[in-house]
């Protein structure tokens, strides 16, 4: 059965981007069938992936075009996209003008994706709260939340786990939280050591094992290419992989 998933959080350049591009694509060598979904006016999912933005969700979400008609192939097999644009900002605003229910997004895109045969969807946020964040989160099957391990994670997480809580008691949502990731992990300082032993003592039945910090993940953004394709055997990509491997066996 199909699985939509959520990378989240409002904190900005924890790895959200990083994670959601990442994650796709070792699903899609896994031999998943995978969109991806940029739902950041920064449309930052095409340039990790070497594209160029384009207003895919707007598309999708103001202009209503068909989900076959805003979905498109790349060159990566069996990894289809959704890109996003700075017209995804009109489209927030759009969205909260126009009131629209909770369950749009999940109405535009989840449903016409499960009669496309696609395995899973991999949704790219904002780092900000708004309707379509939410949107977002109520479309999941499961929220993924990179967070990165310095002196104010723990408020981003706990933000998060609160709207998350919210959305559930007011709108019924039926998801839950596949884990938190710790990102940006550094094993020589004693801030990021603090920072996960307290994330892992009040969120432990949620946490991920961390990604490090990595250069090689600031050069694969340069390079437009994720880090299954520039460094295969790093420790990065081999974090990356326990990522994948946890989600194949979460559903
Ligand atoms: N584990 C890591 N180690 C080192 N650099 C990283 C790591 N993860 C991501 N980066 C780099 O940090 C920057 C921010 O990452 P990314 O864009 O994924 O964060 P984000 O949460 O999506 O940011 P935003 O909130 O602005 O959307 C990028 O330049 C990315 O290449
Ligand atoms: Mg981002």
């Amino acid at each position: 059965m199909m699985k939509t998933i959520t990378v989240a959080n409002q904190k900005g350049g924890v790895g959200k981007t990083t994670t959601a591009v990442t994650l796709a694509h070792g699903l899609v060598l896994q031999g998943k069938r995978v969109l991806l979904v940029d739902l950041d006016p920064q449309g930052q999912c095409a340039t990790l992936l070497g594209l160029k933005p384009e207003p895919g969700a707007f598309n999708l979400l103001v202009s209503e075009s068909p989900f076959s008609q805003v979905t498109r192939l790349t060159d990566r097999e069996n990894l289809l996209v959704i890109l996003g644009d700075r017209k995804t900002s009109t489209a927030q605003t759009v969205l909260t003008v126009q009131r629209t229910p909770i369950s749009f997004l999940h109405t535009r895109l989840v449903i016409p994706a499960q009669k496309d045969g696609i395995d899973y969807i991999v949704i790219d946020t904002s780092p900000s709260v708004g309707e379509l964040q939410e949107q977002a989160l109520w479309a999941a099957d499961g929220v993924l939340v990179p967070c990165a391990v310095d002196y104010l994670a723990t408020d981003g997480v706990y933000n998060i786990a609160q709207t998350l809580k919210r959305i559930h008691e007011e709108f019924k949502w039926q998801g839950r939280v596949l884990g938190i990731l710790p990102t940006f992990y550094d094993t020589v300082t004693r801030e990021s050591k603090a920072t996960l032993q307290d994330l892992q003592k009040r969120f432990s039945g949620s946490m991920l094992a961390p990604i490090h910090r990595a250069t090689i993940l600031r050069e694969c953004a340069v390079e437009g290419k994720t880090i299954f394709e520039m460094a295969q055997e790093s420790r990065a990509a081999k974090q990356y992989s326990e990522l994948v491997q946890y989600v194949l066996k979460w559903g």
